[in-house]
């Protein structure tokens, strides 16, 4: 099916700046953009053109860090930092999990608002349970979204009602990877430590093998807060640094790796991550209400880690991408102004790149209208923000400042348009 997108397009190739074609074209074949014009060559003239006006055509969002297990309690208890709001708000709440008529009714209501927000790919952290993983695998695959669904691995330093034993973890692990690491092609499962003090060295270990012997990704949590990192030196004062307990473990990098927040990574910890091409998830509305402090991305970007954005609900509040660019953006202002400028804050070029192709990269040619990308894509109305001279580089900041789900008109997933999910 090869067919003609038409409208104002957006898109960044490059953090630097917009490629910007009032009008354009953007061809799709088979759910990949083709080529993208200006002028539609005569050729295609007869193809079907699906004409979206004066709307603003752009990459959908990607989230990289959320917890899908979280999302009742999105917008509360934000009143302990991270080891005390663990234990006292939520893993009580995943406990939950075991129920699975109870996950899947979070579930339901959590698949609905990411589509809302207009997140087309996200890679989240189920819970310990491995029912209620499947069940949001499936989920997933019926609702035409693109994801990499965690079942969480704990056996250490948690309480009786959340913890599992080493060979539950590992088992339930690799039944999850048999059964769905080749069931959907937008759906996969990705191996999740919790973070290093949850885990034992035993199941660390079994994770990397696991990751390895299947070729499967990994997520996990890294340097959030500064009482997790002083643990995790106590519980491996043999390692170099946090990351290099995952890299011990054959966690970092031995497969894609994705890890959370980065806050505090030292330069010995940034160093390794480059290395081993680790993805750093920036999680800036998450690491405000919880209190870790922030990531300082100016530095990630300088060494050439790769980046990109997360919601990490329920320690963030909003599951929108749009939201999570402007507090990057404004956090980085403040390493800015404290650095007397010399630490350049975000641009919004450089944000929506994060948000899009940077992020994207993690499920392949995804986030972009390059030629042989996934037609990911978000469909914007601006029309009642729109009402004045605005060029369309500054409506596009405007629906991201001001903007909300209200002004996303149409949502596509390589290719194809999805529809509010049906769970
Ligand atoms: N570190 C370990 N578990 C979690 C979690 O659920 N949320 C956050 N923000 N950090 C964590
Ligand atoms: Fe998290």
């Amino acid at each position: 099916m090869t067919k003609i997108f038409k409208g104002n397009i957006l898109f960044t190739p490059t953090p630097e700046k917009f490629t910007i074609i009032p009008h354009g074209h953007i061809l799709v074949s088979e759910g990949k953009v083709k080529a993208v014009y200006q002028k539609l060559p005569e050729e295609y003239r007869n193809l079907e053109i699906i004409d979206y006006q004066d709307k603003l055509i752009i990459p959908g969002m990607n989230d990289l860090h959320c917890h899908a297990s979280q999302y009742k309690h999105m917008g509360m208890a934000m009143d302990r930092e991270l080891i005390p709001w663990l234990e006292n708000y939520t893993f009580p709440e995943e406990a939950k999990f075991q129920d699975i008529k109870y996950a899947e009714k979070i579930y339901q209501r959590f698949i609905k608002e990411i589509w809302k927000q207009g997140t087309t790919r996200i890679v989240v952290f189920a819970t310990v349970h491995k029912e209620s993983t499947m069940k949001l695998l499936d989920m997933f695959i019926q609702s035409g979204l693109g994801a990499y669904v965690g079942k969480v691995n704990m056996d250490n330093n948690c309480p009786d009602y959340i913890c599992e034993t080493l060979e539950d973890s590992l088992k339930d692990t690799e039944e999850i990877i048999i059964k769905y690491g080749d069931k959907s092609s937008l759906v996969k499962p990705i191996i999740t430590p919790r973070f290093a003090p949850s885990c034992s060295k035993k199941l660390l270990k079994g994770l990397g093998d696991l990751g390895k012997k299947h070729g499967i990704p990994v997520q996990s949590h890294l340097s959030e807060n500064r009482k997790e990192v002083q643990w995790v030196k106590e519980l491996f004062p043999d390692a170099d640094s946090y990351g290099d307990v995952y890299k011990q473990y054959g966690l970092f990098g031995d497969t894609p790796t994705l890890m959370a927040h980065c806050s505090l990574s030292s330069e010995e910890e940034m160093t390794l991550m480059r290395e081993n091409n680790v993805l750093a998830v920036h999680c800036p509305a998450s690491n405000l209400n919880v209190g870790s402090g922030m990531m300082p991305i100016r530095k990630f970007i300088n060494r050439g880690i790769k980046l990109g954005l997360g919601s990490d609900l329920s320690g963030g509040h909003t599951p929108s991408l749009m939201k999570t660019m402007v507090y990057a953006i404004q956090t980085s202002k403040i390493f800015w102004v404290n650095s007397e400028k010399q630490m350049d804050f975000l641009t919004n070029s450089e944000a929506f790149f994060i948000a899009t192709k940077g992020g994207g990269s993690f499920f392949g040619k995804v986030g972009s209208f390059e030629e042989g990308y996934d037609f990911d894509a978000l469909i914007i109305d601006d029309g009642e923000l729109n009402y004045l001279d605005y060029t369309l580089e500054e409506r596009l900041e405007r629906f991201i400042y001001v903007g909300d789900d209200r002004h996303i008109l149409h949502r596509y997933v390589r290719g194809s348009l999805i529809k509010e999910p049906v769970l």
